[in-house]
This record gives C-alpha cells, sequence and structure tokens, in this order.
C-alpha cells in the first residue's frame, strides 16, 4: 500500500514513516523542511529512512496547491496520514500567518487531494489544545470543544470541522487524532523538555511557567506512532443506527468520520517531569518560576478508552523509561 505522510522530516512525522516502512508500506513523505527550528535535525531525522527502497521524497510546501496536486497525482496514495503543520502556540504572536497557510489552507490541499483520487482513509493531527477553556477531566472527545484559547488550537479544530465536512460530503473516511504533550527522541527544540536539557546542560536556568504546577499528559514519542498507524488501519464508517439525533461529537453520525485522543492517561506534574530530568541528567536545574503564559491550559488528561476500545492502543510509557531514552538520545546526538 502506497502511504503518503506529511510533516515526515518532523519529530512524529520521522516515527511514523520509520513504523511504516518497518511494516512494508511504501511511503511518499512530504514535507517542505522549513527553518521554524534547526533544519539540521529535519534532515538527519530523514537521514535515517531517505535511502529505504519504499520511501519516496517530496520536498514540498502544503500551501503550494498545484505542487500537493502532482505529488497525489503522480503517486496516488491510497492512505494519507497528515502531520505536516505550523506547530507550536507561542509563535503565532510573531507569523499568525504561517498558522494558516500550513495549517488551514495546506489542510484543505490534502483534502482536496484525498477527494480527487479517491483516498481510502484521511488520518490528521489534532491537539489536546483544543479543548482550550474545558475544565472537566479528563478531556474526553465526546465532550464539545468550542472554546480553542490561541490561533494554533482554532487551526486544528478548523481541520477537524474541514474533515468533517469533506467525510459528509464526498464519503472520504477521516479520523482526527488529538495528541497530548507529546515527548521522546527526536523531539522538537521549541519544546519544555528539549529547551530544559539544553540550559540544565549548560549550566543556565530553566523557566518553569505556572510556578511548574500544571499537570500534563506527557506522552511518549513510540506511542503517539503506534496510535497513529493502529488508527490508519480503522477506517471509520457512517453509524448505521444514527437517526437525525444530535451528533456526537467524536463520533458524528452523519459522516465517516473519528475523532481519538493520544495521550497518557496518567498526568504527570511539571515539577515532577523536572525531577525525572534532573535525575537522568544527574544535575540539578536552576528554575526561574513564573505564573502561567497566556492562552496556555494549566491541565490536561486525556481520556483514551475509545482508543483503547477501537484501536486497541493504551498509550503506557511512563515518563521516568521516555525521560530517560530522550536524554540518551540527547547525549548520544549532540555529544554532551
Ligand atoms: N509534538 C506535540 O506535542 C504535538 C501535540 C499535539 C499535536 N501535534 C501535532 O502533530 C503534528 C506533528 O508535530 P511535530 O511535533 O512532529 O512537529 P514538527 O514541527 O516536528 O513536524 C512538522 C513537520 O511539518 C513540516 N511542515 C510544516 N509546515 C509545512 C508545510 N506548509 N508544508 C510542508 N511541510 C510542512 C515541518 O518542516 C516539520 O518537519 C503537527 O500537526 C502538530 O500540530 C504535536
Amino acid at each position: 500500500m502506497t502511504i503518503l505522510v506529511t510533516g515526515s522530516a518532523g519529530f512524529i512525522g520521522s516515527h511514523v514513516v520509520l513504523r511504516l516502512l518497518d511494516r512494508g508500506e511504501t511511503v511518499v513523505g512530504l514535507d517542505c523542511l522549513n527553518d521554524y527550528y534547526d533544519v539540521e535535525l529535519k534532515k538527519a531525522r530523514l537521514a535515517r529512512f531517505i535511502e529505504h527502497p519504499n520511501f519516496i521524497e517530496a520536498r514540498v510546501d502544503l500551501a503550494d496547491r498545484a505542487a500537493v496536486e502532482a505529488v497525489f497525482a503522480t503517486h496516488k496514495p491510497d492512505k494519507v496520514v497528515n502531520l505536516a503543520a505550523q506547530a507550536g502556540v507561542r509563535y503565532a504572536a510573531e507569523n499568525p500567518h504561517v498558522y494558516v497557510a500550513s495549517n488551514v489552507t495546506g489542510f484543505l490541499h490534502v483534502l482536496e487531494g484525498c477527494r480527487q483520487h479517491g483516498v481510502k482513509h484521511l488520518v490528521f493531527a489534532s491537539t489536546s489544545s483544543v479543548y482550550g477553556a474545558n475544565t472537566r477531566m479528563p478531556f474526553s472527545e465526546h465532550a464539545s470543544a468550542e472554546h480553542p484559547l490561541t490561533l494554533y488550537a482554532a487551526t486544528k479544530k478548523a481541520n477537524e470541522m474541514m474533515a468533517h465536512s469533506y467525510a459528509h460530503l464526498y464519503g472520504i473516511p477521516c479520523t482526527g487524532l488529538r495528541f497530548f504533550t507529546v515527548y521522546g527522541p527526536w523531539g522538537r527544540p521549541d519544546m519544555a523538555l528539549f529547551l530544559f536539557t539544553k540550559a540544565i546542560l549548560a549550566g543556565e536556568p530553566i523557566k518553569v511557567f505556572n510556578h511548574g504546577r500544571h499537570r500534563r499528559s506527557f506522552t511518549y514519542v513510540e506511542d503517539v506512532a503506534e496510535g497513529v498507524v493502529g488508527a490508519l488501519d480503522h477506517i471509520p464508517g457512517r453509524d448505521p443506527h444514527w437517526q437525525g439525533a444530535a451528533p456526537d461529537p467524536a463520533t458524528s453520525g452523519v459522516a465517516p468520520y473519528r475523532l481519538y485522543n493520544i495521550g497518557n492517561a496518567e498526568p504527570v506534574e511539571l515539577l515532577r517531569y523536572i525531577e525525572i530530568l534532573e535525575h537522568c541528567l544527574g544535575r540539578k536545574a536552576t528554575m526561574e518560576l513564573l505564573p502561567l503564559q497566556a492562552g496556555d491550559v494549566p491541565d490536561t488528561e486525556a481520556d483514551t478508552s475509545d482508543l483503547a476500545a477501537d484501536i486497541g492502543c493504551a498509550p503506557g510509557v511512563s515518563v521516568e523509561e521516555g525521560v530517560a531514552r530522550f536524554v540518551q538520545w540527547y547525549r548520544e546526538y549532540y555529544r554532551v
């Protein structure tokens, strides 16, 4: 089977590509290698599989309509995993337009490619950030999520709604995955674990927002990759029992569409996460304790009962094990 994976040089994308190649799929990896963070790290991730006989690279910007059309026309993917996006909640203050170009216009180009070429299943990345102002824990896909607190979250919520409309109108099965704070080897340099590790090793202070009191469903990247590949195999259908009642946000009923959380069900306090990191590095952090930043959600906790029941996945790598694996990778990669 040919699977188009967008964001293939990214943190999560590179892990997903490796998993798909390992089980014998042909993978078309689309990524523009933008310079939001260190391009060398993206190239190093790509180097892990670029020579694989079943990997085809497409260095394309999702916002380039003609180029995306050409990728679909040339490779005719059976299924698509959309992970390319402008990620990060804070960068929107500097560059809001790139969020709409990559996450909204780019996503429309993916949906159109799926429509024109009869793609059998589109799996796309959403985020726990869509829960925004929700406070009822754990966050459930069956609850409405109507109050995003950042532009990033708003674009991801837009993805969910755009996918639902295409699933309904054109019968394209779509599955949206709401990832919860992903961490692990080959991680993103703009995320806390990476920033903390770099600063602690350099003997510099780390910025700890909300005085370190928030709790997060920190989710190990291999658990996420397993969930993505598992979801790809479960093509949603229309609900045969749906009788025109108000649709459930997670299952729709009117369209072949599903939403799943992918997160560790055991949230951990940020201060505990830092303590584990200190232990793995064998060094103490100097902490600059700061208030919660605008747009940040204090706590996240994933309800993963649907993911377990339908896909058979239960993200369970502990932070002790996951942070240790990250630190081992970081030390090897940066030789520190
Ligand atoms: N890492 C997390 O904690 C997390 C949490 C929730 C959701 N997500 C979502 O998961 C997906 C993957 O995230 P990640 O952490 O791997 O991020 P990442 O930034 O490492 O990967 C995204 C990749 O997409 C590429 N890209 C961005 N815009 C593009 C465009 N217009 N055209 C082509 N390529 C483009 C980038 O070059 C990058 O390699 C994203 O959709 C993100 O929003 C991530």
